[in-house]
């Protein structure tokens, strides 16, 4: 699982927490995500400002919003985690998604002009600089202090979403271009199949030159799908998210991925009907649809089976201000998350699971987690065929629980219309439905 406290940060005691719950469920890697454009999470000793200023945004009221980590507190977390059987891989994001370390040291971009993090959410244009020396000096030392304090084999370096406009505009990128003979694609790329331009080429020398460096401090690095463009770092692992061609491309080409497609897996993604949840950034990934997954299809070539290593959930946090807010969104789809990553996928089973996840939500109450609660609503649903009528299909994810339903928008009572099949939705009617059991309402 993927936790994001760039976006809004996550106290320490917070993160032990949903360490704690992660480990009930067997999820055995914690994805941290300590730099992004709205806040530089982690202290660095050799560069102070990264935290002095880097971490503080002040949003358009001129609130002040602020938060990072000490090293000591990095330390006590990343045991808590080990003593869960928990690995944690920290992202340091390069080249993009750098606002707030450039806010800090200006130098870092093409430009060199001074700005401040991020108080919106999106893709930031202004990046690290590729033409420069500085942002690898800086990385390097970065990564000098990072490294030793995670054990893991892993570092992510981000590599998402980096605009390449300040690229094509900076007499220094533009040099190091000619310099190194860098040219757009005339033809189709062999991996992906798309012509990538020189600036694309640009970003893979990038990735290429941290891997190197991270590698000869014996750890290997992990990025988003983007660092297949314009040619992969050599010992680079792909985390597939823009959906899954980017992981079988690359587990095709010999390199390993980690699944974490947005359309089924994005935590951050409605979870019900967005009328009545709280604002999330978008999309719609139910229990079901998350369950559904599977990462390594059996028509898969072999070679894309053998290099597909995991699956993963992904909690970004624009839009969580709290633990109570990440509670709603990770669980009870993280679970699903997690059968799906240790279950073959013949031996998943999406009515054994719900029968299970019965007691699984005895479990989270238990451990003072507030999931989503939807699994004991009725899920309203329409579907037409080819020059069909339009149907209305009612489910609930409860075991065996009875739908009833009214047409006129009353509340469903134990009495109302029981649900046997899909029926034809006609005429303006106002439906309300609930699930039940034993004659109980379960939930509305
Ligand atoms: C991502 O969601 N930008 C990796």
């Amino acid at each position: 699982i993927m936790l994001d406290p760039c976006r809004h940060f996550i106290p320490v005691e917070n993160v032990k927490k949903h360490l704690d719950v992660l480990a009930l469920f067997k999820i055995n890697r914690m994805h941290w995500h300590l730099t992004d454009d709205q806040g530089w999470r982690i202290e660095i000793k050799k560069y102070p400002k990264l935290t002095e200023v880097g971490s503080k945004r002040i949003d358009g009221e001129g609130t002040e919003y602020s938060g990072f980590y000490t090293q000591e507190q990095i330390k006590e977390v990343v045991k808590y985690a080990a003593d869960r059987f928990i690995t944690i891989v920290p992202e340091i994001e390069l080249p993009g998604h750098e606002l707030a370390a450039i806010s800090a040291y200006p130098e870092l971009s093409c430009k060199g002009e001074p700005t401040t993090p991020r108080i919106i959410w999106g893709v930031e244009d202004i990046v690290l600089c590729a033409g420069k020396e500085k942002p690898f000096e800086f990385l390097q030392d970065v990564f000098d202090e990072v490294a030793p304090l995670f054990p893991g084999e892993y570092i992510h370096i981000g590599g998402d979403e980096c605009p390449k406009t300040a690229w094509k505009n900076s007499a220094f990128c533009q040099q190091l271009i000619r310099q190194l003979g860098l040219k757009d694609d005339t033809t189709p790329s062999k991996i992906d199949g798309i012509k990538h331009s020189k600036e694309d080429k640009l970003q893979s020398y990038f990735v290429t030159r941290m891997e190197k460096y991270l590698n000869s401090k014996g750890k290997n690095i992990i990025g988003w799908d983007e660092i297949l463009e314009g040619g992969l770092a050599p010992n680079a692992t792909v985390m597939s998210w823009r959906g899954v061609e980017g992981g079988m491309n690359a587990a095709k080409a010999g390199h390993n991925a980690i699944m974490t497609p947005n359309p089924y897996v994005y935590l951050d993604y409605y979870q019900e009907e967005p009328e009545i949840a709280p604002t999330t950034i978008g999309g719609y990934n139910t229990l079901k649809k998350t369950y559904s997954y599977n990462p390594v299809p059996d028509d898969a070539d072999e070679l894309a089976k053998k290099h597909i290593i995991g699956i993963q959930g992904n909690i970004w946090r624009e839009y969580m201000q709290t633990s109570e807010r990440t509670d709603y969104q990770a669980f009870p789809r993280a679970m699903a998350i997690a059968e799906t990553a240790w279950t073959q996928n013949a031996n998943k089973d999406w009515k054994n699971f719900c029968e299970r996840m019965v007691t699984e939500f005895e479990r989270l109450k238990v451990m003072n987690t507030q999931p989503c609660l939807n699994f004991y609503d009725v899920n309203i649903n329409t579907h037409a065929d080819e020059n069909g009528p339009l149907m209305v299909l009612l489910e609930s994810f409860y075991p065996n629980a009875e739908i009833r339903y009214t047409t006129d928008g009353s509340e469903p009572s134990k009495v109302s219309i029981l649900y046997e099949k899909p029926f034809v939705l006609e005429g303006n009617i106002d439906l309300k439905a609930a699930a039940f059991k034993d004659g109980k309402m379960l939930g509305i």
